[in-house]
């Protein structure tokens, strides 16, 4: 653009109002971080996804070569609204990938959030605005907790990435492509797997992680997931070292711990549990299912 036309367009010391779902707020976040070396900004957050995970935290970016986030910065917003008005207008496909963030956020610091979901699941399934802003308001103080004692993710922070390591090579690289939770829901059954087997998560934790998305209709049906590209995929992930891999574990719901090493063997054993999970059948529905 030509230097007179950014002057006026732009902000100098402004507010910069990212006005969406993660999309826009990865976007104008980010933009907000680089401009002038940074300016306020306030996310709208329009989706379930935003309003669970991305408003809240300060992590903007960008993807470059079909790498997810790879051009980024740590900006905290000033302040962040929830429009949970807006979600009425959003697509049924969208509304419910974002509850994956909230289920990631029970699995890794909230048991009770986790237990809620699973009570609730019928009436987040039918739309219930009372169960939907109450799960939200969930995942939005974890996140808030976990962010407030590591803004700049130096360590526990990373627990977030819970499902991540995966979901974003999916999220990437899989056609048809996959919604931003949809990935994650695929990653976190990925991540309860390997728990079990590295963690000791107690048998049943991936079961129980499966059972609930596949109530809130987030487990998608898809061909065998082919573990060369995945893989290939991976190299970009922030969090790799060498040729390992380290995944966000739970070695019981409402806990996480960060940096478990994981090869190409163990990693293909997580993607074959993943499309054994995603051809079969769906589950019968449970309403009111205890635990
Ligand atoms: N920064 C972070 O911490 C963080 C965390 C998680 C995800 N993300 C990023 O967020 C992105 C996904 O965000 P998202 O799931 O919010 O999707 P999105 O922002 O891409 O929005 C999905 C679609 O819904 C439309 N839309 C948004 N709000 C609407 C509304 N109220 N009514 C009707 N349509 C509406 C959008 O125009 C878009 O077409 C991913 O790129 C992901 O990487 C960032
Ligand atoms: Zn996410």
């Amino acid at each position: 653009l030509h230097r007179a036309a950014l002057d006026a367009a732009l902000p100098r010391d402004g507010l910069v109002i990212a006005i969406g779902g993660g999309t826009i707020g990865d976007l104008a976040g980010f933009f907000a971080a680089t401009w002038m070396r940074g300016v306020d900004w306030c996310p709208v957050a329009t989706t379930t996804l935003s309003i669970a995970d991305s408003a809240v935290g300060g992590k903007t970016a960008v993807d470059l070569a079909g790498a997810k986030n790879l051009i980024g910065a740590f900006h905290q917003p000033v302040g962040v609204y929830a429009a949970l008005e807006a979600l009425e207008t959003l697509p049924g496909r969208h509304r419910r990938a974002g509850l994956a963030e909230v289920v990631k956020s029970g699995v890794i610091a909230d048991a009770a959030l986790l237990r809620a979901l699973e009570r609730d699941s019928e009436a987040l399934r039918a739309g219930d605005p009372q169960v939907w802003a109450r799960a939200l308001e969930g995942a939005l103080r974890v996140k808030a907790r976990v962010v407030a004692r590591d803004p700049r993710e130096t360590g526990q922070r990373e627990i977030l990435n819970f499902g991540h390591t995966l979901g974003h090579a999916l999220e990437a690289g899989v056609r048809p492509t996959l919604l931003h939770g949809e990935a994650v829901a695929l990653g976190m059954i990925a991540a309860a797997w390997l728990s079990e087997r590295c963690v000791a998560a107690p048998a049943g934790t991936q079961e129980r992680i499966v059972s609930l998305l596949r109530r809130l209709d987030l487990v998608v049906k898809r061909q065998e997931l082919d573990s060369a590209s995945v893989w290939k995929n991976m190299r970009y992930d922030k969090k790799r070292r060498g040729s390992q891999l380290r995944f966000v574990l739970t070695p019981a719901i409402g806990s996480a711990t960060v940096g478990h090493p994981v090869g190409r063997k163990l990693l293909q054993g997580a993607l074959g549990a993943v499309s054994g999970v995603c051809a079969r059948g769906p589950e019968p529905r449970r309403s009111g299912a205890k635990r």
